[in-house]
């Protein structure tokens, strides 16, 4: 037993699951400029501190114009399982031992490049980490919810003979103006071909988007949903549902949806009955993968060990692992608190 473990030294070892992280959102510059070389295409910046220094968002959008800028240069499946590989081992050294990865095919099918080389890049790595690492994994597309629905539409058509490597579907990009009652057809059809279903809502769009998302969309479980706060009836539903909310802190600082991250309102959520998540969204974006996350809030909100612990088992019970695999995952958590309380 050691009762002196410290809270940083504790988040660093605790058994972590991951549900609300961007795959194109990992793209570090470094590996960014060594593929964009070996593409021979070009990028805006001129190098690795340039780009760095564009790191400064004021919104959503302001992040998602260098995002998106970013990812065009991914074009060969070699490029999206680097990618995915670069992420794996970083989580590797975080113990995170489960992730739930979103990718945005049309970020890269509109550029011409082929869904099946997108999905057999990032497979390929997923398997290789379970193989190799013990780190498991599901697979969750997102639609961009700013391209309109016969695009999502073609999108899950292009996604059905890979069915068996993907768990959900998902909705992302610009929040404002694409309300989730815009894609309630493919939503409808995703459930039916047997995709469960998430949505982010309540990031810089309203209460009344979260609303739509469980109500239209069926989703089950809520990409950030920090809106939700404002409607007292919705976190109510929230909590009887236990939905639950994937909070990303550093993301939630850098695109100014709080001000000050010891204003943030995780922990008041937690006292509400709200079942919140840590994730890291865009981590090389951010300025963190999961520890970071973790840390940076703990710090800012003076959360304990107990709170902690809470959280990732929130995580484990959110994720879209089986129950025999929960129970294992809830195992090496359990243990984990025994041993450092
Ligand atoms: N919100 C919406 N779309 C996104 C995000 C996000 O935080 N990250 C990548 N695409
Ligand atoms: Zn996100």
């Amino acid at each position: 037993m050691n009762n002196n473990i410290l809270i940083e030294d504790f988040i660093n070892g605790i058994p972590k699951v991951e549900l609300h992280l961007h795959i194109e959102g990992t793209f570090e510059p470094e590996l960014m400029f060594q593929i964009a070389k070996r593409n021979n295409v070009s990028i805006k910046f001129n190098s690795v501190r340039e780009l760095k220094d564009a790191y400064s968002f004021n919104n959503l959008q302001d992040f998602l114009n260098i995002y998106y800028e970013g990812a065009n240069v991914l074009l060969t499946q070699q490029d999206f399982y680097d990618l995915t590989n670069a992420y794996l081992e970083k989580i590797h050294s975080q113990n995170v031992h489960h992730c739930e990865i979103f990718f945005d095919p049309q970020t890269h099918t509109k550029r011409g490049v082929n869904f099946e080389t997108i999905i057999s890049g990032i497979h390929e790595a997923l398997v290789q980490a379970k193989e190799e690492k013990g780190i498991s994994s599901n697979l969750i597309m997102c639609f961009l919810r700013d391209m309109d629905i016969e695009s999502a539409f073609n999108t899950l058509e292009e996604a059905i003979p890979f069915k068996n490597w993907i768990k959900g579907v998902g909705l992302d990009s610009a929040e404002v103006g694409n309300p989730p009652s815009k894609f309630k057809d493919v939503f409808d059809r995703a459930r039916a071909a047997g995709f469960i279903t998430v949505a982010h809502a309540g990031e810089e769009g309203p209460a009344e988007y979260v609303r739509q998302a469980l109500d239209l969309l069926k989703v089950s479980r809520i990409d950030h949903g920090n809106k939700s706060l404002d409607d007292d009836k919705l976190v109510d539903d929230l909590v009887r549902l236990k939905m639950p909310l994937t909070i990303c802190p550093l993301s939630n600082h850098k695109l100014r949806v709080v001000a000050d991250l010891k204003n943030h309102p995780l922990k008041k959520m937690m006292d509400r009955g709200l079942a919140v998540t840590i994730n890291s969204d865009d981590p090389a974006y951010f300025g963190g993968y999961m520890n970071e996350n973790y840390n940076a809030i703990a710090n800012a909100l003076d959360l304990s060990k107990e709170d902690i612990y809470t959280i990732t088992k929130n995580s484990i019970n959110a994720s879209f692992i089986s129950d025999s695999d929960k129970l294992i995952m809830h195992q090496k958590v359990d243990n984990y608190m025994e041993h450092n309380k």
